[in-house]
C-alpha cells in the first residue's frame, strides 16, 4: 500500500470506465472485499466503495443522516451499487462491536474512520479508534492463499492541529466562506499522524502509509483535493494493520 505510487495516474486514466464500458464490464476492483464504513454520515464514501465492487455496512450513531443516505441511494440511478451499501442509522462502532460479539463473523477486510475522530471527544478518541480496529478481519496463517495479504486494513483520515489548519479549517471554511457552520470544528480535537501513530500502536497496529490531502487553488466552485504525501499540515489520511506479531 502505497498512497504515493506513481502508477496510480495511469490506473485513473481506466477510472471513468471506459475499457469496461467497451467491453460491458462493470469497473469493480474491489469485488469480494466486505468494507465497514464508520461513521458513514451521508453515505458518500460508502455508494463509492460499492460502485468499486465493495460489500459495504455504512453505520452513523445519526439516525436522520442514515435515513438520507438511503433516500438518496435508492432514488439515484445507482443501480451497480444497489443492494451493495447496508446501512445502519442509530448504531455507532462501539454499538457495532457489542452485537458483533457473540456471531462468528470473520471480519471486515476493510475499515474506514474517515473525518470522524475530529467530532469526537479528546477521551474517546483513541476507544473508537480501538473499537473500529476490533472489526477486522484476523489474518489465519493456516487459510493464508497466494495473494491474499492477510489481516484487514484500516484507513483514518482527520485534519491536523496546526496553525495552518486552524487558519484553513476555521477561520477559512467556517467564519470567512461559510462553508460550513461555524462550530463545526474544534481544533484542540485535531490529531497530528504521530498522535493517532501512537494511538493504534498502543493496541498493537503499524502504519503502513500517510499521505496529506491538499486542495489546489481556487478554493470555490469544485473542490480540488489531491494526495500530497509530504503536506500533513491539514487534511490527511493513514492506512493501519496489525503487526503479523500479533497476528
Ligand atoms: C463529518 S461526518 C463524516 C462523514 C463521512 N465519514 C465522510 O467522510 O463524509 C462524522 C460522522 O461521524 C459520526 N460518528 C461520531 N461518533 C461516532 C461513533 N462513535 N461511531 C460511528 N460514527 C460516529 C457522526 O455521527 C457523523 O455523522
Amino acid at each position: 500500500m502505497n498512497f504515493r505510487d506513481d502508477s496510480s495516474n495511469r490506473i485513473n486514466y481506466d477510472s471513468d470506465g471506459s475499457i469496461n464500458d467497451n467491453f460491458h464490464r462493470p469497473y469493480e476492483p474491489l469485488k469480494g472485499l466486505r468494507v465497514l464504513d464508520v461513521g458513514c454520515g451521508g453515505g458518500v464514501l460508502s455508494e463509492s466503495l460499492a460502485n468499486l465492487g465493495a460489500d459495504v455496512v455504512a453505520i452513523d450513531p445519526s439516525v436522520s443522516i442514515v435515513e438520507k443516505a438511503q433516500d438518496i441511494s435508492t432514488s439515484s440511478n445507482n443501480h451497480r451499487c444497489n443492494g451493495r451499501v447496508e446501512y445502519f442509522g442509530g448504531t455507532s462502532v462501539e454499538d457495532l462491536v457489542i452485537k458483533c460479539k457473540d456471531n462468528d463473523d470473520n471480519g471486515f477486510d476493510v475499515v474506514c474512520v474517515l473525518e470522524v475522530i475530529e467530532h469526537v471527544s479528546s477521551e474517546n478518541q483513541q476507544g473508537l479508534l480501538k473499537a473500529a480496529s476490533s472489526l477486522l478481519r484476523i489474518s489465519d496463517k493456516n487459510e493464508h492463499k497466494d495473494g491474499d495479504e492477510g489481516g484487514g486494513i484500516m484507513f483514518v483520515s482527520t485534519i491536523n492541529r496546526t496553525p495552518k489548519s486552524f487558519a484553513m479549517t476555521i477561520l477559512g471554511a467556517e467564519c470567512i466562506m461559510r462553508y460550513l457552520p461555524v462550530g463545526t470544528h474544534d481544533w484542540n480535537k485535531y490529531l497530528s499522524p504521530d498522535e493517532v501513530s501512537g494511538m493504534v500502536k498502543d493496541f498493537g497496529m503499524d502504519v503502513v502509509d500517510v499521505s496529506g490531502m491538499t486542495l489546489r487553488p481556487p478554493f470555490f466552485n469544485e473542490m480540488n483535493w489531491r494526495l500530497q504525501a509530504d503536506d500533513t499540515d491539514v487534511n490527511w489520511i493513514g492506512a493501519y494493520s496489525f503487526s503479523s506479531c500479533n497476528n
